[in-house]
């Protein structure tokens, strides 16, 4: 049955890093979606979660904190993954989360943030497409990025580059578009039965 209530969004921080950048550009966005009407945005901060990186098989208990995060992330019925790149590609801690979760992710959509040097954290990005493909998620063509993100933000964790707003109205919107039809689709008929 459709509802007209607010997008359920996760902004997902996904450096855990002591001393991060990455909870600079996660409360921006989650700012930017707080002022969308569409959407209603949930900060889930892996620093708080604290996995282990040893992942067990589904039929062993989960620890508290996987539970947890299960029960944050399953909530929502879209997400947007904040991330910097690392050696090229996406952060260990943020590959964790993903690992050991499963159906939260199923269905729903994915946006991104990203931050860098030269490219921005794209390389990230462009490889966390795959893996989110593979938990049977969708994600967002347009992407959130900043390169040289240090020059982007002020003290007050404000963006200073003017065409980040517009961005970041491109890619909610998709994401209000995807998640809402999705949403409505999981309510007709759950996915993949
Ligand atoms: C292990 C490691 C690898 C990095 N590799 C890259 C890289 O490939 N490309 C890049 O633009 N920045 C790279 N950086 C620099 C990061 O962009 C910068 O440290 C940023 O602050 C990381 O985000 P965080 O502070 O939220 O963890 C790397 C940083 C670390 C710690």
């Amino acid at each position: 049955v459709p509802t007209s209530q607010p997008l359920r969004l996760a902004v997902v921080v996904g450096s855990i890093r002591r001393g991060r950048f990455g909870r600079t550009p996660a409360d921006w966005i989650a700012e930017q979606a707080r002022q969308h009407e569409a959407v209603a945005p949930d900060v889930v901060d892996l620093a708080d979660f604290d996995l282990p990186h040893e992942l067990r098989s589904f039929d062993e208990d989960m620890p508290d904190t996987v539970t947890e995060l299960a029960e944050r992330l399953g909530r929502a019925d879209a997400f947007v993954v904040v991330t910097p790149e690392y050696n090229h590609s996406y952060p260990a801690g943020l590959k964790t989360a993903i690992d050991w979760l499963g159906g939260e992710w199923q269905a729903k959509p994915v946006g991104f943030v990203s931050y860098g040097g030269v490219a921005g954290g794209l390389r990230a990005v462009e490889h966390l497409r795959g893996v989110f493909a593979e938990v049977h998620a969708v994600t967002m063509r347009d992407v959130v990025s900043f390169h040289d993100f240090w020059e982007k933000f002020d003290e007050d964790g404000n963006v200073t580059d003017p065409g980040a707003v517009g961005a970041a109205k491109t890619m909610l919107d998709q994401l209000v578009w995807w998640g809402t039809a999705l949403r409505d689709a999981r309510a007709v008929r759950p996915y993949g039965a």
